[in-house]
């Protein structure tokens, strides 16, 4: 099924304030392998069913006017998996990249990948290339693929990079702030403002960990096939009753909504 055929379009539902979608969501999408075993089918038919409920998603995101969508796909972890495993998963995201390239262009994604893309076999890092050169200039939503991604790497990478700079005089060590750091990140400054993991599971698995510093997170145990625009709908719901408040005083927070209420109304 090609992306343009599942593509229903739907608008926001009418109990999600339009004023407060997350700018960014960031999935975790776990669970594939038992969502399978359940059905007495192998790992990889979670896998595929997998990839169809994260293309949905990422419709339903652009519909419900997300700006981005931040994916995890594979772990730097993952090559621990069995080979035939690893491999089947491999080539799931080079043909899904082949099959829906033209249809995310032509929904206006702009897609990108975040990890160490040099393990990746050559074919795989040249559909990604073409992906993201096709879809630069697009502005209807970010899709983030996270391959062969670890945060912890991801850090001490950006470190390095921030360590040459200063031993070649670019910087002073003084002047590293967490902006430099972030815009080091494969991320490049922009922070989820909400992420989701499926499965019952609750840890984050190397995925995004300076990034997520004020993320509000959500756990939910469906596995990630059975993750559906119903089960977003309520995530989203949990994500906008809760009170965000980056430090600062609840009465403080609710002050300040209140004069940028009354600040509207005037
Ligand atoms: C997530 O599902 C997909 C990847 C990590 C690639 P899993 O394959 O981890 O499924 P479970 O956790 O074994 O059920
Ligand atoms: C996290 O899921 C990685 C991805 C979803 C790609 P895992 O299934 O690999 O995580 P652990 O091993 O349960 O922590
Ligand atoms: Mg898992």
């Amino acid at each position: 099924m090609r992306l343009t055929d599942m593509h229903t379009y739907s608008v926001l539902p009418d109990d999600i304030n339009p004023l407060c979608v997350p700018r960014h969501v960031a999935v975790i999408m776990d669970g594939n392998g038992r969502w399978a075993n359940q059905r007495g089918l192998p790992r990889i038919a979670g896998h595929r069913q997998g990839a169809r409920v994260l293309k949905d998603l990422l419709c339903c995101c652009k519909d419900w006017g997300i700006g981005a969508l931040t994916a995890y796909a594979f772990s730097t972890e993952n090559w621990r998996r069995p080979t035939t495993e690893v491999d089947f998963l491999m080539v799931l995201f080079e043909k899904m990249l082949k099959k829906e390239l033209m249809a995310m262009h032509k929904e206006g994604v702009r897609v990108r990948f975040i990890g160490d893309l040099s393990a990746l076999s050559p074919a795989l890092q040249r559909e990604m290339s073409r992906a993201v050169e096709e879809t630069a200039n697009n502005t209807a939503i970010d899709f983030n693929v996270a391959v062969n991604y670890g945060s912890r790497s991801e850090i001490a990478t950006a470190c390095q990079q921030i360590a040459q700079k200063v031993e070649k005089g670019d910087m002073a060590a003084s002047d590293v702030t967490e902006h430099t750091i972030a815009e080091h990140l494969y991320t490049r400054g922009s922070d989820p403002d909400l992420l989701i993991r499926t499965s019952g599971e609750q840890r984050l698995s190397n995925f995004l960990l300076w990034q997520l510093a004020y993320t509000e997170m959500v756990f939910t145990n469906a596995f990630w096939p059975d993750f559906d625009r119903a089960q977003f709908h309520q995530t989203l719901l949990t994500y906008q009753a809760r009170d965000r408040r980056f430090g600062n005083a609840k009465d403080a927070i609710s002050l300040q909504k209140a004069e940028e209420k009354t600040a509207l109304t005037a």
